[in-house]
């Protein structure tokens, strides 16, 4: 039998030059930038850490003459030493600045056209659609990069602060079922069910408490969610939650979990913003009847100065109505949704004040607000299932409709269901905020337009006449 040695790559970042000085190292990455002076060459090489400066002398032999081919963003390996750049020729504003390498082999190991638009700036300027049909390049812009990596770190600092706290991060499914968020569903037709259709979820909601029903009280997961609905700055139509339910549980233990992940993701991940809290040091709680006096908005932007980048102002808005009056549609809706708890001491109580007063119950509801933006909203659920019927049902719902479309939960519920409750963080509308981003098109790596298009894999596309065949569908062609 023969063995193969393999050899790993010796390849180093251009951050870890800083100890490597005197030393023969290989770097991979982008040409930034090329200068000619005279005839030495000067061009930054760019890898995911920064830049570093390289310099071909003539006597450099073939090194040399393929540094005067290069073009910005070709992609190459090379062979040099760390150096100190002379006197007076040091770069402050770059952390490899005080040094450079003298190449004395350079590989190209791909070419690059010219890039459809510059990526040296911050890039606001250029035409979103052509941004996102080259979002590859795009995120290659430092701004985007950080925005992605910060995200990242964002995450998986909720990652590890829940698992740290007994947590267990369960994967739902994304073929599903309608779940009433509010929102339109994306619908997905079954081929082996002719004219049936999956969901994609607009939450994992009913899914999570499912997983209390299970008895495995304390859920999270980072997870996708789709709604149907227009598109604007704060909203996309898939978008990310960092979903989170727990068994016995108050509002106030789901408050206290949440104001405290979010204050130390700050104070370890964003030291320099500044939180505005209470004079115990908690994000205030404000009601929802108060919020609307004082400000006027169930969302509040509480900063005192609005001009601030680092002012981070938190707030829990709780005592939400139960209900609010849909004129489109005729009927009393849940403001939250409706598994949320109204504030009634029983079944008899809820039915008698729905039938005199329903814009008077209040609900077991918080939002989690900041600088303006709803971050997340979350509330205790009513796990008693005849309150939860007679809530479905003042929602308009017929007692058949009702078992059609959450017999299941109702089920469950006959089971030994825990009290239970949790929230929904938006993680795409933190990153942005935090990152001082004006919509969050600026912190997912591939969004969607303005009006839901992904000009880059050109979707949504039309498919073949044969894949409509197998899924039972015809096209109405619009006239
Ligand atoms: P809710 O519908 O309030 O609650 O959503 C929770 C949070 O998700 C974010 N969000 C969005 N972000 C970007 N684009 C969107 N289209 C979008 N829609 C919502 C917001 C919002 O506060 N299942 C419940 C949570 C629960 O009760 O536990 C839910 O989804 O930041």
């Amino acid at each position: 039998m023969s063995m193969r040695v393999y050899t790993r790559s010796v390849r180093i970042l251009t951050s870890e030059i800083l100890d490597r000085k005197g030393e023969r190292v290989e770097l991979s990455g982008w040409i930034d930038s090329r200068r000619d002076h005279g005839k030495i060459i000067f061009f930054d090489l760019r890898d995911r850490e920064g830049l570093v400066q390289l310099v071909a002398a003539p006597d450099a032999g073939e090194a040399y003459k393929t540094a005067e081919t290069l073009r910005p963003e070709w992609v190459v390996s090379i062979k040099g030493e760390v150096k100190d750049r002379p006197k007076g020729t040091e770069n402050p504003n770059l952390a490899t600045g005080q040094l450079e390498v003298a190449v004395s082999e350079i590989k190209v190991l791909a070419k690059s056209e010219a890039l459809p638009f510059p990526i040296d700036g911050d890039g606001y300027e250029i035409d979103e659609e052509t941004r996102m049909k080259y979002r590859y390049v795009d995120i290659r812009r430092r701004r985007l990069t950080k925005n992605i990596r910060n995200r990242y770190k964002v995450t998986k600092y909720m990652r590890d602060f829940l698992g740290k706290r007994g947590f267990t991060e369960v994967e739902t499914p994304i073929l599903s079922k309608s779940t009433p968020e509010g929102a339109r569903d994306y619908l997905v037709p079954s081929r082996l069910y002719a004219g049936k259709f999956y969901a994609l979820p607009q939450s994992p909601q009913q899914y999570k408490q499912l997983l209390m029903v299970a008895g495995l009280e304390k859920y999270f997961q980072i997870v996708r969610c789709f709604r149907d609905e227009d598109t604007r700055g704060d909203r996309q139509p898939e978008f990310t939650q960092l979903d989170i339910e727990m068994s016995f549980v108050n509002e106030e233990d789901i408050m206290g979990l949440i104001e405290e992940l979010y204050l130390g993701l700050v104070k370890e991940l964003y030291p320099d913003k500044k939180p505005k809290l209470d004079i115990n040091g908690r994000i205030p709680r404000i009601s929802y009847d108060e919020a609307m006096k004082k400000y006027n908005s169930d969302k509040p932007d509480a900063r005192e100065n609005k001009n601030d980048p680092d002012e981070l102002a938190f707030l829990f808005v709780i005592d939400f109505p139960m209900f609010e009056w849909k004129e489109t549609e005729k009927r009393w809706d849940a403001v939250h949704h409706p598994f949320t708890q109204p504030k009634v001491d029983s079944v008899e109580d809820f039915k008698n004040k729905f039938k005199s007063d329903p814009a008077s119950i209040k609900a077991r509801q918080y939002d989690f607000v900041l600088n303006g933006y709803e971050i997340g909203g979350g509330s205790i659920r009513t796990h008693d299932s005849e309150l939860l019927a007679a809530v479905f049902e003042a929602m308009g719902n017929k007692p058949e409709d009702v078992q059609a479309k959450f017999g299941h939960l109702l089920q469950a519920f006959k089971y030994g269901v825990p009290p239970h409750g949790g929230m929904a963080p938006g993680v795409d509308r933190f990153v942005m905020i935090i990152e001082n981003e004006p919509n969050i098109r600026e912190v997912i790596a591939f969004p969607k337009t303005g009006d839901g298009r992904d000009p880059m894999m050109q979707a949504p596309s039309e498919v073949d006449k044969s894949q409509l065949k197998e899924l039972h569908l015809a096209v109405e062609k619009e006239k």
